[in-house]
């Protein structure tokens, strides 16, 4: 991180890719624009950046790319209000600030060893297309045992990186389940929602952490799923969405209970968010 956590690291942005039919999700690939900075830039999945245009604000938002991918940074944003709306309107060569990495990781090192069920709905699965390919990669792969992603969007046009899920559906280490709530006339792959293809594709709790996001209505009919399955609240892991300012524990704008979302969160194991006062 930057020696004063408040002071944005310049960047640019160097791709912008439409990630959705309706145009209002683009992934944004920021080149840096000092090499130091790049090199001090260290990050696993999970963790978040404030996005930072001067005379707008800063938004928050989950690093999607992955660490083994280097050079670069990805973020992938809906437009939403002020800041992810200028961001939108962005043209590639555009100079900006990040500010990060910040907040907790999904938790590799107790991940290592253990199968992974990956479930994702909607456009928050960006810290999870980080953690995926932070898995998949050659240097890590081995380091964890079966992958399973359930990755569900409402219809085929809201589905994001369709291309790198192209990719990995030709992968035989990755069990890929990519399904939608109503397809089209196009549409060849599964139909169903996340919690009951969850339910079909029944992956076993046996030495197995689950992690997943998505918007709440999936959520909660997704956790049944995995209780049924015998995982335990402690192998279940999500990452919470709060209003943030300073994203670094300092201004009290995102506490739950005794706890800081920027800071010691988003990711948390359902066994944390238990003790949590229930204001999440
Ligand atoms: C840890 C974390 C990770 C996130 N990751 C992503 C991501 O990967 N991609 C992405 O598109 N968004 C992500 N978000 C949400 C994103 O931060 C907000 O959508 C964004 O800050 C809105 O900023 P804005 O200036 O464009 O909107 P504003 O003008 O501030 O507000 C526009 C609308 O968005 C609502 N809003 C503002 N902030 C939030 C928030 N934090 N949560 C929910 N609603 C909000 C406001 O109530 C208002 O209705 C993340 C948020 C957090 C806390
Ligand atoms: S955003 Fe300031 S304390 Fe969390």
């Amino acid at each position: 991180m930057q020696t004063n956590p408040y002071v944005p690291i310049p960047v640019e942005v160097a791709k912008i890719i439409t990630e959705v039919t309706t145009k209002d999700i683009k992934t944004f690939r920021f080149a840096f624009l000092n090499k130091e900075d790049e090199e001090n830039f260290n990050y696993l999945p999970g963790q978040f950046a404030e996005l930072s245009i001067f005379g707008k604000g800063e938004s928050p938002i989950g690093i999607a790319s992955s660490p083994t991918q280097k050079g670069y940074l990805e973020f992938t944003v809906q437009r939403a209000g002020v800041v992810t709306s200028e961001l939108h309107s962005m043209e590639e060569g555009t100079r900006m600030g990040v500010r990060g990495p910040l907040g907790n990781t999904w938790p590799i090192e107790y991940l290592k060893g253990k199968n992974i069920v990956v479930v994702g709905g909607g456009f928050a699965f960006t810290t999870l297309r980080s953690l995926i390919n932070y898995m998949i990669h050659d240097d890590n792969r081995s380091q964890f045992g079966n992958i399973t992603v359930v990755y569900g969007a409402r219809e085929p046009g809201l589905l994001i990186y369709k291309d790198e899920i192209a990719l990995w559906e030709k992968r035989t280490d990755l069990a890929l389940n990519v399904t939608v709530d109503k397809g089209d006339a196009d549409w060849k792959g599964r139909e169903g929602f996340v919690p009951a293809v969850c339910k079909d594709v029944a992956p076993s709790s046996e030495n197995a952490v689950a992690v997943i996001c998505g918007p709440p209505i999936m959520i909660r009919f997704t956790l049944p799923v995995f209780f049924d399955l015998g995982f335990s609240k402690e192998n279940i892991y999500t990452s919470l969405e709060m209003r943030m300012k300073c994203g670094i524990g300092k201004c009290g704008r995102c506490n739950v209970g005794h706890k800081y979302v920027c800071k010691d969160g988003p990711v948390f194991s359902l066994a944390e968010l238990d003790k949590l006062t229930k204001e999440y």
